[in-house]
């Protein structure tokens, strides 16, 4: 066995084509399938181009090669050199297939175990095993090429960014823990003991005082960290393209953002987007689509029937606030009793206290609370416009709940029933969002955003008054129904940003000590800016067409945010923790 590099590589083993032929080629890689065929020995080599065809003949080399072709095995690294020539059969499935390569020496630079599961694509190996042995993961074709367009995409936005002129800045790492937004990842400090730096959940504050710096256009491709709940589209670490502006209008910011995700667009998928993208009040996604974040590929769009209900004799609908309904093509014939208890299910997670339904067939609607709506029959079927084979899935509550559930249940539905045009990108604005949202969980209002978002005009004063009035100059982009990124103009007057840290119930001592100096900087001149930040692998996601952003991340984290393969997070040694004076569970002896 060879110990270290001998030959030069002449070129990837998957690039190899036609042009090649009478060329001798050194190529490298690791063994894929083998074949022995009437004493010929067939490797599929494989490199991160692709594979190619080595024939390794008994006749073209020595005893002692063919004893070492003999020992090959799958995922053995190996170096060969050979002439290229022209397949008898051509195999059009793969790039390479008019050639193979007539092995004339061969040699095994090192060898594999058996590895956990097949090195190609489509595997069923289960989530842990592939995180825990991940570089084999990342060795099978469709992960790699996954990163390949993440790059492609950054380097396409850097492109974008670039010939607009934005400076790319650094921000620390090493940040202040300050409250309002997802938990902290916090770091402790061994000089000052007991002090904790906080990992940025964005470079939110940091990229407003470069505004304040003077920088104009600022951008960066940046990690993040929050310590919350995982999802498929959300991870402890992912990466935005976050950007700022100053001197620019909310318009303006959307429409460089548009240009960059035009110019991605093109680069990595050769698809000519229409700009502008569509603009959806906040108000309008909510009451239509029950979602801040509508997919548009598809209607089944939720209608308000509190007008047509009102007075019937069923108080679960003649008395809420309001009753909303979804009107669910075919779904007469798709969704049994059984699937709709199940929905029913779903209903209560959102908060909905049931979920009455009709199906619409041979003219007449049935179910089990058709009996209730006979005597608006006519009004409800003119109302949803019902043909035969519809099913209605109805929701009496509050409008929130209403919204949340239906929009939940649309979603769903449209997967199942395989609605969706999967080939579609639909960009739209989300805009005109409210300044807060009230939390239970809080007892008060919280930013839907952030503190730093620039109230509209019309409504600042409401920001001493009824907070539910305050709308933000905040703009969310949505992409098949996935909050892609969002931004806002920003506070840039000090008395303002004083009156928000006081609308959040920050006393003025709090306000301080958290963003004193946030508010500092507002005494030197802090001109009107604003901004966005994409979430990059969101967007990689849905451009590679999967629906986990594990498959866009090189080292994901599993839904325990740990990592199967490093063990992160740890138990660190005593001493470790001592010079941090940090007393744990573990460490007390
Ligand atoms: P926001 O919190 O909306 O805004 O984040 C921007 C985008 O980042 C992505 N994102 C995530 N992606 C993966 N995993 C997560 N845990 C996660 N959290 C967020 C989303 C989201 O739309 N500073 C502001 C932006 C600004 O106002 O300029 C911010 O961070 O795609
Ligand atoms: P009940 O009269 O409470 O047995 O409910 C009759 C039907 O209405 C059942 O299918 C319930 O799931 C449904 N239902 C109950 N409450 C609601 C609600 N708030 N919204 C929609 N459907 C409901």
């Amino acid at each position: 066995m060879y110990l270290g590099i001998t030959m030069k590589r002449s070129m990837y083993a998957g690039s190899v084509r036609k042009e090649h032929i009478g060329q001798t080629l050194t190529l490298k890689g690791w063994v894929g399938r083998r074949r022995d065929l009437g004493g010929l020995i067939f490797i599929d080599l494989r490199d991160r181009e692709g594979i190619m065809q080595l024939v390794i003949n008994p006749e073209k080399v020595d005893a002692s090669m063919m004893e070492t072709a003999e020992k090959l095995r799958s995922e053995f690294v190996i170096e060969v050199t050979g002439v290229v020539v022209a397949r008898e059969e051509a195999n059009d499935k793969v790039a390479t297939g008019s050639v193979e390569l007539q092995v004339e020496d061969l040699a095994i630079l090192n060898t594999a175990k058996t590895t956990p599961f097949e090195i190609k694509d489509g595997i069923e190996a289960n989530d842990e095993t592939r995180l825990r042995y991940r570089y084999l993961d990342l060795r099978r074709p469709e992960m790699l090429e996954n990163f390949k367009l993440r790059a492609k995409v950054t380097h396409s936005i850097r492109n974008y960014l670039d010939e607009l002129d934005f400076i790319d800045v650094e921000t620390p790492m090493l940040a202040k823990s300050t409250p309002e937004g997802a938990r902290d990842y916090l770091v402790p400090s061994r000089v000052s003991q007991g002090h904790f730096y906080a990992l940025p959940q964005s470079p939110q504050i940091t990229k407003q005082l470069l505004m304040n710096a003077g920088f104009d256009r600022y951008y960066q491709i940046v990690k993040c960290f929050r310590d919350e709940d995982l999802r498929g589209d959300r991870q402890p670490e992912f990466t935005q393209v976050d950007l700022e502006t100053s001197f620019l209008s909310d318009q303006d910011i959307q429409d460089i953002t548009e240009g960059m995700i035009a110019r991605v667009m093109k680069d990595t998928k050769g698809i000519e987007v229409t700009l502008p993208f569509p603009r959806m009040a906040y108000d309008d996604a909510m009451n239509n689509y029950g979602s801040d974040k509508p997919d548009t590929r598809f209607d089944m769009l939720l209608q308000d029937i509190t007008e047509t209900v009102k007075g019937i004799d069923f108080k679960v609908f003649s008395q809420a606030p309001v009753v909303k309904a979804i009107v669910v093509k075919g779904g007469a014939d798709s969704y049994s009793r059984k699937d709709i208890d199940k929905m029913t299910e779903v209903a209560k997670q959102f908060g909905a206290k049931g979920l009455a339904w009709i199906k619409y067939v041979d003219s007449a609607i049935t179910g089990p609370v058709a009996k209730f709506l006979t005597s608006i029959e006519e009004q409800l079927t003119e109302r949803l416009q019902l043909v035969n084979g519809d099913l209605v899935l109805f929701v009496a509550d509050s409008l929130e709940v209403a919204n949340n559930t239906l929009g939940a249940l649309r979603t769903r539905i449209a997967k199942e029933l395989d609605m969706i045009d999967t080939s579609q990108f639909n960009f739209l604005w989300v805009v005109d969002w409210p300044m807060f949202e009230w939390s239970e969980e809080e007892g008060r209002y919280m930013s839907a955003h952030h503190p730093f978002t620039l109230p509209q005009e019309d409504t600042a004063h409401e920001l001493e008054g009824d907070l539910s009035k305050v709308r933000a100059v905040a703009y969310d982009i949505v992409l098949n129904g996935y909050e892609l990124g969002g931004g806002s103009l920003r506070i840039n007057h000090k008395d303002m940003q004083e009156s928000m840290f006081k609308a959040l119930g920050f006393s003025e001592e709090d306000a301080n000590e958290q963003f004193g100096f946030l508010l500092e900087a507002m005494d030197y001149g802090f001109p009107p800016h604003g901004g966005l930040a994409i979430g990059l692998d969101r967007f990689v996601m849905l451009l590679a067409g999967k629906d986990n952003i594990r498959e866009v991340i090189a080292f994901p984290k599993n839904n325990k945010a740990s990592d199967p393969m490093t063990q992160a997070p740890s138990l660190v040694s005593k001493k470790q923790l001592d010079e941090l004076a940090i007393t744990t569970s573990e460490n007390l002896d």
